[in-house]
């Protein structure tokens, strides 16, 4: 039985073969995009202010974003996105308060600037994790197709 021998030239082959695969993978991966489904809750102006505000007054000591932050409260990532909340609910809570969060004395204008920050967090993914939607090259096809 004749013994099956890699010539110089197979090598060189599959070598130049390996090299093509791996350009083209890359190629791939860096020019796949994940898109962001809600072109509204971009992260503007308003939802940079709402990011200071947020910060100003301290919501992580008691709320996380993507899980990090306090827990006294809720996780806020997608409270925006999430049926039967979303920003006319999350602005009742940032100006009045509740028995259990207090009321933090921001203006309508500051609470609709918070809501645009969130609204934008909601944008870039859910927390945890619900779904990852990869293809067949390892890069997300959608970050947030089932996030509402
Ligand atoms: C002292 C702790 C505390 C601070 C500070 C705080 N919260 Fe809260 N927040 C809570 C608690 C507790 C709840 C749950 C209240 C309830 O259900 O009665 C809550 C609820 C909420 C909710 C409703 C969430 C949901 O999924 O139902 C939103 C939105 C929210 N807070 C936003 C904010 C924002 C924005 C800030 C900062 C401007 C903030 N909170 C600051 C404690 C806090």
């Amino acid at each position: 039985m004749a013994a099956f021998v890699l010539t110089a030239r197979h090598r060189r082959t599959i070598l130049v073969g390996l090299v093509l695969l791996f350009i083209v993978q890359s190629a791939i991966t860096y020019t796949t995009a994940t898109s962001v489904k809600d072109e509204r809750a971009m992260y503007n102006e308003a939802a940079s202010r709402g990011a200071q505000l947020y910060r100003d007054l301290n919501c992580t000591a008691c709320h996380q974003l993507y899980g990090l932050g306090g827990y006294m409260g809720p996780d806020l990532t997608n409270t925006m996105g999430t049926p039967g909340k979303g920003p006319a609910y999350a602005k009742a809570f940032i100006l009045h308060g509740t028995q259990r969060m207090p009321a933090l004395g921001v203006t309508p204008e500051q609470a609709d600037d918070i809501v645009a920050f969130l609204q934008a967090v909601d944008a870039t993914g859910t927390h945890p994790i619900r779904h990852i939607d990869l293809t067949p090259w390892g890069t997300y096809r959608s970050m947030h197709d089932d996030a509402r």
